[in-house]
């Protein structure tokens, strides 16, 4: 099943705290941002790459796009000052109307496995995340003090890629900027429109590349899948 994928890498990288945008960072020597992009340059099924970057970054990021061989990014969005802006951006300058993914620049350990489970599920569906279990007992705190435990079996983790029919997709986006609404993933402004999102169990090495320890096990990781 095909898709197009659009990928924010318009962050700053704050809690990474590197002093540049952390998807320049390097695991063996490749930057995060290429890592990732060579996911969906390798998948047949990704029909095409939306980008959306800092403007004082296109340049540099097109030099990279070039120096790596990437060949399927077919627009390239300004982002905004939030990811669910930059999101949007790149949604208006993507020309499909298919099974849409969204997927975070900062996860280059997507299994290709995962991403055809949740297109599969997108278009049966409507709309499928990524997730897995919560794996450390969780409880509900206020000013220090436990509240609650909260029941471990109904609780799973958010990832991303988050795939949508772009119908659906378009929809929330445009009604989340109407009402001025700030969700942390698209499932949330998705889950606003009252549509079911379904979840696709995920791996836990799909980590997010936030703070420096992520670049640890992000090169962990890559020893373990060259063995
Ligand atoms: N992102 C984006 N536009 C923004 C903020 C984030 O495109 N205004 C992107 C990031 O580049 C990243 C993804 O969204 O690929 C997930 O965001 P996050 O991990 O929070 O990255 P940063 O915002 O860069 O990091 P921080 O929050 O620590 O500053
Ligand atoms: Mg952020």
């Amino acid at each position: 099943m095909k898709y197009t994928v659009l990928l924010p890498a318009a962050g700053s990288g704050k809690r990474m705290g590197a002093g540049q945008n952390k998807l320049f960072l390097e695991l063996r020597n490749i930057p995060i941002l290429i890592h990732t992009l060579r996911v969906f340059e390798r998948d047949p099924n990704c029909e095409r790459i939306v980008l959306a970057v800092k403007k004082e970054e296109k340049a540099f990021i097109e030099q990279l796009l070039k120096e790596h061989c990437i060949t399927k990014v077919s627009d390239i969005a300004e982002g905004g000052e939030e990811r669910q802006h930059s999101v949007y951006a790149a949604l208006k300058v993507s020309s499909s109307k298919g099974i849409i993914l969204v997927h975070d620049a900062a996860r280059p350990f997507i299994h290709q496995q995962v991403i055809q489970q949740l297109v599969e599920k997108a278009n049966t569906s409507g709309a499928a995340v990524a997730a897995v279990r919560a794996k450390d007992t969780m409880k509900k705190v206020e000013n220090g003090i436990i509240q609650e435990t909260v029941d471990r079996e109904s609780l799973w983790i958010i990832q991303t890629p988050q795939a949508f029919r772009y119908t659906i997709l378009e929809k929330a986006e445009r009604l989340a900027e109407k009402d001025n609404f700030l969700g942390t993933d698209e499932a949330m402004l998705v889950e606003r429109l009252g549509e079911r999102v379904h979840i696709v169990e995920s791996t836990y090495d799909n980590v997010k590349m936030t703070t420096s320890e992520d670049l640890l096990y992000g090169e962990a990781i890559l020893n373990k899948r060259e063995q």
